[in-house]
């Protein structure tokens, strides 16, 4: 899998890709580059943003300075560039990240990730070069790029050897493995701290028992989840 992530802060990821977890992915199943829009801007003194039309608070990433930059790196028309790979716009009322989207996103060969700065994208942005727009939540971050990197994070993790223990992710919390619940409770040594005692079933070496009670805590988590998102 091939990541690129267009960004007015390129050293942010630079932190991230030390990671192990994403330097075991990075080594042989993926890559990650990132491109600066400063670098490729057509406007002078570096400038990447400005003023809303119309007046408000904030200033924009500017569209002609995106093509660009996507130009630069693709050597393609970024309208034509869309419809060849996905290139996600971060915005904070994008597609939701979840379980299924990551899945999606894994099988995917390579990625565009656009991050945007200050108030956010033109418009024009969005319509014209994004294949879609992906959120991380609903709260507002100063910029796509935290979100860009819990991305990358959650996908690079469910490529095949980025994780120590391969079925560590087929059986994690709200993949199909467990039906979409959350994962059931992990307990390691010591099997008693202050009282607390890890649940016995666990120490019998009962495997079809202990499957059976993950499955129990598993859909109880469930139900808890299902409930709270009610209110
Ligand atoms: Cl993708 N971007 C920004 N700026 N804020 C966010 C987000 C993305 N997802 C949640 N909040």
């Amino acid at each position: 899998m091939e990541i690129d992530v267009l960004t007015l802060f390129p050293e942010w990821f630079e932190w991230f890709t030390r990671q192990r977890h994403v330097t075991n992915a990075l080594a042989d199943m993926a890559r990650l580059r990132c491109v600066n829009y400063r670098e490729h801007t057509p406007l002078s003194g570096g400038q990447v943003d400005d003023t809303p039309f119309g007046g408000g608070a904030g200033m924009l990433l500017r569209v002609d300075v995106v093509e660009s930059a996507l130009r630069a790196h693709y050597a393609l028309d970024p309208v034509e560039l869309r419809s060849r790979r996905r290139v996600i716009a971060l915005t904070p009322g994008g597609r939701l990240l979840d379980d299924a989207l990551v899945d999606e996103l894994a099988a995917e060969p390579a990625l565009t990730l656009l991050c945007g700065r200050y108030e956010g994208f033109d418009e024009r942005i969005l319509e014209h070069f994004a294949s879609e727009q992906v959120s991380i939540g609903r709260y507002v971050l100063s910029g796509g790029e935290l979100a860009a990197m819990v991305l990358c994070d959650a996908v690079l993790r469910k490529l095949p050897g980025a994780l120590g223990d391969a079925g560590s992710s087929a059986e994690e919390s709200f993949s199909a493995g467990l039906a979409g619940a959350p994962e059931y409770p992990h307990y390691t040594r010591p099997a008693e701290h202050r009282g607390w005692r890890v649940p016995e079933v666990l120490l019998s070496g009962h495997h079809r028992r202990i499957a059976e009670w993950r499955r129990e805590r598993s859909r109880e988590r469930a139900e808890l989840l299902d409930r709270s998102a009610e209110r």
